[in-house]
């Protein structure tokens, strides 16, 4: 792995869930792997979770640890080449990136979209112009494409949920479900989650309303069903997620509450545990009853963001060993 930008940088999907559930019970086995190391976070905007499960991850390998919000603390950056800079942007990212090199050996970039233009967002230009100018691998916290750090979370985390079925060598059902939500949010989460269900050996569905269809490059041969009852029925997970419009691009298209995840939803599912990335706006997203049950695997899923980052630091230090 020469850096960890799409699920796709993992070559072998089984394997490394077998070595997550390793980390995630002897969490300090491989605390030698990064002892004298540094991990560089940058984050262009807010997190809870990818920043300190990702933090947790390097100190759990021995590494030590930089962060720079770059959105308020550091100079503007500019990434277009040739520009005269007389403007507000004070640096280049062909300096940022290369002296950032210096210092980290690993850096990881938290960058959204700004959703006003599919092209722009598509090109990534934080996430490519760092591949492209540091030195050091690059992992992506979440870009304007993709989440893979959540997505592979998301794998191993339906892989616990579901250890009974799957060791009885029964298929899981799996349904991606969008929910409303009141603004424009990206579509990196629900792409990755798609990318990585793909992979994995699991009968797997989308359900949304009309007008809030996927990249249909990415959603491939993936059933897409509009009925979300219908498409729960029998779901051994349920993945809650909003996204705005595609086709309409950054859109909210409409903000039907009645796609909202609740009790009389779950009893087309009765077995159906419920995942989400977190942050949930709760009794918009999710209703109360739903999260605070039993049914709700939340919380567990972030508690395994670690293992997923740990999972990453370490095949970056090693060079895939
Ligand atoms: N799921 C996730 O990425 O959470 P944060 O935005 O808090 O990092």
């Amino acid at each position: 792995m020469q850096h960890y930008l799409s699920i796709h940088d993992i070559p072998d999907l089984e394997t490394a869930l077998q070595e997550m559930a390793i980390l995630k019970q002897h969490p300090l086995i491989t605390n030698h792997i990064g002892k004298g190391k540094t991990l560089g976070l940058l984050f262009f905007n807010s997190s809870l979770r990818t920043r300190l499960s990702t933090e947790k991850a390097a100190r759990n390998l021995g590494m030590e640890v930089l962060i720079l919000n770059v959105d308020r603390d550091s100079w503007q950056l500019e990434f277009e080449d040739g520009v005269v800079m007389d403007a507000t942007k004070a640096e280049h990212i062909k300096e940022a990136a290369a002296v950032l090199s210096q210092y980290c050996d690993l850096l990881a970039i938290r960058a959204f979209p700004r959703l006003q233009d599919k092209a722009e967002d598509e090109a990534e230009q934080v996430l490519s112009a760092f591949a492209k100018y540091a030195t050091v691998p690059i992992i992506n916290m979440e870009s304007s494409t993709a989440h893979p750090l959540q997505g592979l979370t998301d794998a191993f985390t339906i892989t616990e949920l579901a250890k009974t079925k799957i060791a009885q060598g029964k298929k899981l059902n799996v349904v991606l479900s969008w929910a409303p939500h009141p603004k424009a949010l990206p579509h990196a989460v629900a792409h990755s989650f798609v990318k990585t269900m793909q992979r994995m050996d699991v009968h797997f569905k989308i359900t949304h309303p009309q007008g809030y269809e996927l990249n249909k490059q990415i959603v491939g041969n993936t059933p897409v069903v509009y009925d979300q009852k219908a498409a729960v029925v029998e779901a051994d997970i349920i993945y809650v997620k909003n996204w705005s419009s595609y086709t309409e691009y950054g859109k909210v298209v409409s903000q039907d509450t009645s796609w909202q995840v609740d009790e009389a939803l779950l009893q087309a599912a009765p077995q159906a545990k419920v995942m989400h990335c977190l942050p949930v706006r709760r009794n918009v997203v999710i209703v109360d009853a739903v999260l605070d049950s039993p049914a709700s695997a939340v919380i567990q899923q972030a508690g395994n963001r670690t293992y997923a980052a740990q999972y990453v630091l370490q095949k970056l230090l090693t060079h895939g060993n």
